[in-house]
């Protein structure tokens, strides 16, 4: 629906005034033209029209060459005009689109990504808004002007004579005919570039993800020949494409030529047309040649502009998180400011999408309130999963997750999400300052308060000491420390962290223990960890394995079963 609406605000927007512009710019050359050649035939013509034996020959000439001059101005300022009407409407509705498209990302699932990697998505982002931004404009104004002088040449041909306006007939069907043949091989042939430029684009973003990899194998010239050979026939693809369209617009021209000559010679043998006439058709016959040619390419363009519009539009329509959230389908009520409580899953089952087997099934556990509580268990046992069903980021299958009282799917998505302070994996600092990176959207934070909760976990940097993208220039530990104190200034009462020591020295891995037990003593934190070491001064530990609860119980205990068992 949503499509829909969108091409017709594109078309209201758009195309419909400029249509009316540029059909008045292009009409008024070709009548020119014909006018001028009626009264140059006047000259010997007894029986001339009223110009003549009004004005007198002394006048008309003079007069005519004039009002020929202002209004070849008059209609170049017109198609200027159009052009920049064009562009600034292309330019506003395209923008919206581009926008639109943002949006949409932003709310789609994240499996999505998982499906569509970053360079499919650079491409689809930039290149469809791309090709619409300046390729659809242009394609879309050339071809709306090409369609109008066609237009005005066949129909002041028809006036100054029915007979020769009826060659327009034959040619129009000749073009019909073989745009019919050129516009799908065209349209293909640009698909099939499009495709290859992505598959290079992809294996760009590979290469600059990767870049340290493929330095470390030594494998950069594998990776660059892999780049170039997208590269190369996508090139290869334009060239092909270039001299199989000259081919085929040459035999329109050629074909064209012939009729039109082939009239002439016989209209004038006939008698049925003047010489002047036939003069004047030649001239207009140029220009629709050239008007045809253009046409040809620029409807072509006009079909790869369709396919990117299509692909934008696409984007645009993805199924949103929240629609397709939850087989249960309960649509979340108004916000609650602050949940509080024990966290509590019951018989709680997710997939990542609502077609793929169950990876949390049947799940019941209860996080009392306060309580720091760890997660363990081997590679693909569920624990990350366990982070996201909180986050809602999941497909629900079955049962519920409760925050005290409240259930998680009964409120809002966005307010449920900012129930929780997340630890990362991989520590991210952005860059800009210090400052910056601590206190982020937080407005009203002093610099005593941010200098203080450094000092509270142990770094002893500068607020305004700079940060590259990244944090290259922060160790890992100073990384994961500085996102500790961004969780304690935000001061949420959830604090979920996925290993977040799993790079960690074992003295950073102290200290980051300290702090739960210090600073955040009363918040609810729960700590995916692959070394229970990490762990030992935590209230429970919950040993997971294939999406079920194992069994839990104090870091001493678990220490000592799991001792058993890796003896055993
Ligand atoms: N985005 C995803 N799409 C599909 N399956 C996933 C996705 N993420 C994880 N899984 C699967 O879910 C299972 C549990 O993974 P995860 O929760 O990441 O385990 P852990 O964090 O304990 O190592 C694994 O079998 C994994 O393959
Ligand atoms: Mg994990």
């Amino acid at each position: 629906m949503y499509r829909y609406v969108q091409s017709l605000t594109l078309l209201r927007k758009i195309f419909v005034p400029t249509v009316l512009v540029i059909f008045l710019a292009a009409a008024l050359p070709p009548y020119f033209l014909w006018f001028l050649g009626e009264l140059v035939s006047c000259v010997d013509d007894a029986a001339c029209t009223v110009q003549h034996n009004i004005l007198g020959w002394g006048l008309v000439f003079p007069l005519t060459v004039s009002t020929l001059l202002t209004l070849t101005v008059f209609a170049m300022l017109l198609r200027i005009g159009a052009w920049m009407l064009f562009e600034l409407s292309g330019q506003w509705s395209t923008q919206s689109i581009h926008a639109d498209m943002m949006k949409s990302v932003f709310d789609v699932r994240t499996t999505f990504f998982d499906e569509n990697p970053s360079g499919r998505l650079i491409n689809r982002l930039l290149g469809d808004y791309g090709v619409l931004r300046i390729g659809g404009v242009v394609s879309l104004g050339d071809t709306t002007n090409g369609l109008a002088e066609v237009l005005c040449i066949g129909l002041l041909i028809m006036l100054a004579n029915p007979i020769a306006g009826l060659l327009i007939i034959p040619v129009v069907m000749l073009y019909v005919a073989l745009q019919l043949q050129l516009a799908p091989m065209l349209s293909h042939s640009r698909e099939i570039r499009a495709v290859k430029i992505g598959e290079a684009l992809h294996r760009e973003t590979d290469l600059i993800e990767g870049r340290t990899i493929f330095r470390l194998y030594n494998k950069q010239k594998n990776l660059l020949d892999r780049i170039h050979k997208p590269y190369g026939d996508s090139l290869n693809i334009q060239l092909f494409l270039n001299a199989w369209g000259m081919l085929w617009m040459g035999m329109i021209s050629a074909g064209y030529a012939v009729i039109v000559y082939a009239f002439l010679i016989y209209g004038l043998h006939a008698g049925l047309i003047s010489t002047v006439l036939a003069a004047v058709i030649i001239t207009a016959v140029f220009n629709l040649n050239s008007v045809f040619f253009g046409l040809a390419w620029d409807m072509s363009f006009l079909g790869e502009t369709a396919s990117h519009a299509r692909r934008a539009f696409y984007m645009i329509d993805l199924p949103k998180e929240t629609e397709e959230e939850s087989r249960i389908g309960r649509t979340g009520g108004p916000a609650e400011s602050e949940l509080s409580g024990d966290i509590v899953f019951e018989h709680y089952s997710m997939s990542y999408r609502h077609d793929s087997p169950l990876i949390l099934d049947d799940l019941s556990l209860r996080i009392l309130e306060g309580k720091k509580v760890g997660i363990v268990g081997r590679t693909g046992a569920g624990k990350s999963s366990l982070m996201q069903a909180l986050f809602r980021m999941v497909y629900h299958y079955d049962g519920d997750i409760r925050v005290g009282s409240q259930s998680i799917f009964d409120v809002d998505i966005h307010s449920v999400r900012r129930q929780f302070g997340v630890g990362p994996q991989d520590p991210y600092l952005f860059s800009g300052s210090i400052r910056f990176n601590l206190a982020g959207e937080l407005s009203d934070v002093s610099d005593d308060r941010l200098r203080e909760v450094l000092r509270v976990v142990g770094l002893d940097v500068d607020l305004d000491a700079n940060v590259l993208e990244g944090g290259r220039d922060y160790s890992v530990g100073e990384r994961q420390l500085l996102c500790i104190a961004r969780l304690i200034l935000l001061d949420k009462q959830y604090i979920l962290m996925d290993e977040p020591t799993s790079s960690l020295d074992r003295k950073s891995d102290e200290k980051m223990q300290r702090l739960m037990n210090t600073v955040l003593a009363d918040k609810t934190v729960i700590t995916i960890a692959h070394r229970l070491e990490s762990l030992e001064r935590y209230d429970l530990i919950l040993e997971m394995a294939d999406g079920h609860l194992l069994r839990q119980g104090a870091p001493v205990e678990m220490m000592s079963v799991l001792r058993k068992q890796s003896v055993a």
